[in-house]
């Protein structure tokens, strides 16, 4: 630093002066904005993928959980019939399962992304990740019934749509959790 420059004196503060409008504007403001942070804490989570305030989440979850059960129950059927159709049928409702589940969770997971209340819930973290790790399972269960045909699907295939299933029915308490306890994308009117 030079020390021969002279040092700039700081500006003085320039004193704000209301006037009762604009005080009585502010104030409307002020209070406005409290009360709308107050309204916002007492309505419900929002489903931010949602159709005339219908959410689309609920509406997909029926088509895997429908699928994959199928499977569970076709490959019980195979344990007592030698008949080809029915580890075939398991395999078409597998992916078809998927392929569902994908859509899904794609559809969740806006929801899960759009609104921090939603991301809040611990409730919501389990169900994530039961369905991430529902889909896991079974893209596994597929996989190995493409790979190793028939000799996979008694026991091991049998036992990871059972597996699948039970994470199925955790993952739905949880999702019915955050609907009927947290009221998540319920309507406020
Ligand atoms: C196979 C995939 C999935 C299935 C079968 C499934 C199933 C369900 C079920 C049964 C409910 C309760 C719906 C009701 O009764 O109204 C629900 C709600 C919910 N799920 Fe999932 N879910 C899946 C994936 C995901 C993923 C990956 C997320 C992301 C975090 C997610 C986030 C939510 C949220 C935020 C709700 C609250 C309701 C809503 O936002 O519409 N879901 N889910």
């Amino acid at each position: 630093m030079d020390p021969r420059r002279p040092v700039k004196t700081p500006p003085r503060h320039v004193k704000l002066k209301w006037n009762s409008k604009e005080c009585g504007l502010l104030g409307a403001v002020a209070v406005q904005t409290v009360i709308g942070h107050l309204l916002e804490a007492e309505m419900n989570p929002k489903s931010t993928l949602s159709i005339a305030g219908h959410p689309v989440h609920p509406m997909l979850v029926p088509f895997p959980i429908a699928f994959f059960v199928g499977a569970l129950l076709t490959d019980i059927v195979h344990t007592q019939s030698d008949d080809p159709f029915w580890p075939s049928a398991s395999s078409w409702l597998l992916g078809a399962g998927l392929i569902s589940a994908i859509l899904a969770a794609l559809s969740g997971l806006t929801d899960f992304l759009g609104e921090a209340r939603i991301r809040s819930l611990r409730a919501a973290w389990y169900h994530m990740l039961g369905n991430v790790a529902l889909v896991a399972i079974e893209a596994f269960n597929l996989w190995r019934r493409v790979a190793d045909g028939l000799d996979f699907v008694i026991p091991m295939g049998l036992v990871l749509s059972l597996v699948a299933t039970v994470v199925l029915l955790f993952n739905g308490w949880k999702g019915w959790e955050m609907v009927y306890r947290h009221r998540v994308g319920i309507s406020d009117k």
